[in-house]
């Protein structure tokens, strides 16, 4: 099948070399002609593991191709609308205006029958705007949201834990004519992860829509459980990592995202969670999501909380001292550092005096352009040399494996604040540290 791919971020550069693995032929369109540029030769714009041998796999294909031409979407079946919505400035809502843009743009290249199938992340209420927009064309809006994680992204895509679709209703709730068409259409684009019993949910836009922020909301309000416990923890002495074990041995609660640390960041859950509580208010239901409104702050104190153990371990200031932060990236395995915790941490010790320098395997780049001023190295060795305290906040697998013996012979002082709870406290402790973490004795 012919399908288009509008937006070619973290999400729609994945989604259109994931649709022509499938078989289909597709192309990519994005105004950011870099990127463009890069997608066209081949090149992923942003580190996602798997991706570069996706997209040389599929382009040479030649099944995949992008273009900065919106017009070069005419003749495909299927429009993937993959553009982001980023949180507005100085507002909890989401900013719709790159997904308004795209509606607007693909009016005038749909033709009737045509299914524009909707995967940003919106507020309840939008796909049905955006149906009402669209109707006059011919073509069918299916709200179809996307759930990959940075990572983890082209498995997520090739192989969803769920596929959903929002197909427009009747009065009575069932899916219209027009509907129907559509989920059929949708069905032969997903024929192979289908095939492999991934399980479809068919439903309406409302439901759709808010699928997606229910399951973010979740996610966040899990890890946040955990490091508020993480807090009780720190006030009673006992080791939030046991306790998670513990209570993750009960399959209704489960182990996954009760890692305790520096909380959740990233381009998706922290805007989602506030523009989730944005679209409530606007619905007069605000009370319902007051409770995420604690999830937010509690992931906001662990950051405090960090800084404040950094300190502590400076003997009661950092001011002067030089702090080695060991990542920048919101989470390992991503370059990404949208609401990066440890970027975040990193920059608040700089401004309160220390002396940061930052690592990280694949984000320097992205780091140094949101924050110029911090000093940047290329490995963990070079970052804590004469470093007065080590803080662990991303948790690549290199930082995981580090040897205390090794990191000890270049820094000032053996003491490191482990922001993720992943080191072996004893190992480290043998070694002649000063270890701290979050939520642990
Ligand atoms: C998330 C959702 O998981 C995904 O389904 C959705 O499509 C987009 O948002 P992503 O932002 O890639 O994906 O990252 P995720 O793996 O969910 O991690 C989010 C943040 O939570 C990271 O900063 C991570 O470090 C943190 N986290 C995760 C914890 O602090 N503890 C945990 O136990 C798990």
């Amino acid at each position: 099948m012919r399908v288009s791919v509008i937006g070619c971020g973290y999400l729609g550069a994945v989604h259109a070399g994931a649709m022509a693995a499938l078989g289909h032929e597709v192309v990519g369109v994005d105004v950011d002609a870099a990127k463009i540029a890069a997608l066209s030769e081949g090149r992923a714009p942003f580190f996602e593991p798997g991706l570069p041998e996706l997209l040389a796999q599929t382009s040479a294909s030649g099944r995949l191709r992008f273009t900065t031409e919106l017009s070069e979407i005419a003749g495909c079946q299927v429009h993937f609308v993959c553009v982001g919505t980023p949180q507005k400035r100085n507002e909890f809502a989401a900013d719709l205006s790159f997904v308004d843009t795209a509606f607007e743009g693909l009016l005038a290249h749909v033709r009737p029958g045509d299914v524009v199938a909707g995967k940003s992340t919106v507020p309840v209420g939008t796909a049905e705007r955006l149906g009402d927009l669209l109707a006059p064309s011919g073509a069918t809006l299916v709200w179809n949201p996307e759930f990959l994680r940075e990572g983890f992204a082209v498995q997520d895509t090739l192989h969803p834990d769920r596929l959903v679709y929002g197909l427009p209703t009747d009065d009575a709730g069932v899916a219209t004519s027009a509907g129907s068409a559509a989920k059929a259409l949708l069905d032969e684009v997903y024929a192979t992860p289908l095939s492999e019993g991934v399980p479809l949910v068919v439903t309406d836009y409302a439901t759709a829509q808010l699928v997606k922020v229910a399951a973010n909301s979740f996610l966040a309000t899990k890890i946040s459980f955990i490091n508020a416990m993480a807090e009780l923890c720190e006030a009673t002495g006992a080791d939030v990592t046991a306790l998670a074990d513990a209570i993750g041995h009960d399959v209704r609660i489960g182990r996954k995202f009760l890692n305790a640390g520096l909380g959740f960041g990233g381009g998706c859950l922290p805007k989602d969670i506030r523009a989730f509580m944005a679209r409530a208010g606007e619905l007069g239901v605000d009370q319902a999501l007051s409770f995420l409104r604690e999830v937010d702050s509690i992931n906001m104190r662990r950051r405090v909380r960090t800084v404040d153990l950094a300190r502590e371990v400076c003997a009661g200031s950092i001011v002067g001292r030089r702090v080695a932060v060991l990542g920048a990236a919101f989470k390992p395995d991503s370059d990404d550092v949208r609401d990066s915790p440890a970027l975040s941490v990193a920059a608040q010790m700089q401004l309160q005096g220390a002396h940061v320098t930052v690592t990280d395997p694949q984000a320097i780049g992205n780091a140094q352009r949101a924050w110029p001023d911090l000093t940047f190295a290329e490995t963990a060795l070079e970052a804590a040399a004469g470093a007065d305290v080590v803080l662990l906040a991303t948790e690549w697998a290199e930082y995981r494996a580090l040897d205390p013996e090794e990191l000890a012979q270049v820094v000032r002082t053996k003491a490191i604040v482990d922001g993720r709870n992943v080191l072996d406290p004893a190992a480290w402790r043998r070694a002649g540290w000063t270890y701290r973490a979050l939520g642990r004795p």
